[in-house]
C-alpha cells in the first residue's frame, strides 16, 4: 500500500465548465522518496513515452529500470475519448504532474479525458481504495426519491457491462427520464488484470453515487482503480 491515510476530498462546482482544461483530482505522495536528479530524468523519460504510446490504444504502462530502482508509469484515457484528444490531454497532464509534484516519486493526476501516474513502487495489482475523490454539481434534482431510484437501477447493469471481457473495463449508457431529461453515466476501470479489483471498485463507486452524491444533478467518484460519473447532459464523445 502506497500510503495508509484515508483521504476523502470533495470538490464542489457549480454547473458545466470546460471539460478538459483543469485537473479534476491530484495526488502527490509526500511520504514517498524525494527525487534525485537521476530520478527526475527517469520520470521525464517515462512521461515522454507515455505521451507517445498511450493515444493509439488509450492505455499504456511504461517501466524504467536503473540500478536498484524501477519507475513505473501508467497512462489511460477515458474510453470514449478519440486519440487526438487523448494525446492533447496527456501532453498537458505530463507537464502539470511535474509541476504539481516536482520533488516526489509517487504522483497521480486526473483530467476528465486522461489519467497519468508514476511511482517507484509497483502499484500494479495494488488494491488501493484509500484515495477517493468525489466531485459533484452542487445543484440538486427536484425529485430526489425517484431520481435516486432510477439512477441506482440504471447503473447496476451498466457497472456489470464494464466487467465483460470485451468491454476492457469501460461502459457508458444513457436513459431517458422524461421527454426533456436524459441521464448519462459512465464507468471505467484503470487497466488491471484483475476483474475482481474492477468489480470492487465499481461497487464502491456506486455506493458513492448512493451515499455521497445524494441528489446531485451530476457527480464523479474517482478512485486510483476506477472512474465513474453521471450527468443530466451528454458528456461523452459521440462515436
Ligand atoms: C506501450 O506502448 C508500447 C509502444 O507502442 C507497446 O510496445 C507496449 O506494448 C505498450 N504497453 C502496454 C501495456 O500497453
Ligand atoms: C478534440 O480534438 C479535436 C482535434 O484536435 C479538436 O478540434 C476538438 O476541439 C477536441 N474536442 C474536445 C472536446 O476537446
Ligand atoms: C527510497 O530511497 C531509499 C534510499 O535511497 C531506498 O533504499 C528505497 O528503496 C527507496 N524506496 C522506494 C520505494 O523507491
Amino acid at each position: 500500500m502506497a500510503f495508509s491515510h484515508h483521504y476523502l476530498l470533495i470538490f464542489a462546482l457549480c454547473t458545466r465548465y470546460a471539460e478538459s482544461a483543469d485537473p479534476i483530482a491530484q495526488y502527490c505522495n509526500e511520504f514517498s522518496n524525494t527525487t534525485t536528479p537521476e530520478m527526475t530524468k527517469n520520470i521525464d523519460s517515462v512521461l515522454t513515452k507515455l505521451v507517445q504510446n498511450t493515444p493509439q490504444t488509450g492505455f499504456n504502462l511504461t517501466e524504467f529500470k536503473t540500478e536498484g530502482t524501477t519507475l513505473l508509469g501508467l497512462a489511460q484515457c477515458r474510453g470514449d475519448v478519440p486519440s487526438e484528444n487523448c494525446s492533447t490531454c496527456l501532453q498537458t497532464a505530463a507537464k502539470e504532474i511535474r509541476k504539481m509534484c516536482p520533488n516526489r516519486v509517487d504522483a497521480r493526476l486526473w483530467y476528465e479525458y486522461c489519467y497519468i501516474r508514476y511511482d517507484t513502487t509497483n502499484f500494479i495489482g495494488d488494491f488501493d481504495m484509500d484515495l477517493r475523490v468525489v466531485y459533484y454539481n452542487v445543484e440538486e434534482v427536484t425529485d430526489p426519491k425517484t431520481f435516486k431510484k432510477t439512477l441506482l437501477e440504471f447503473v447496476k447493469p451498466l457497472g456489470k457491462v464494464a466487467l465483460e471481457p470485451d468491454s476492457k473495463g469501460f461502459a457508458k449508457g444513457e436513459i431517458k427520464l422524461s421527454d426533456s431529461v436524459t441521464l448519462y453515466a459512465l464507468f471505467q476501470c484503470t487497466f488491471d488484470p484483475s476483474k475482481y479489483f474492477c468489480e470492487v471498485c465499481i461497487e464502491a463507486a456506486k455506493e458513492g453515487f448512493r451515499y455521497i452524491c445524494e441528489n446531485k444533478k451530476g457527480c464523479r467518484v474517482i478512485y486510483s482503480n476506477c472512474y465513474s460519473r453521471y450527468e443530466l447532459y451528454p458528456f461523452f464523445f459521440p462515436n
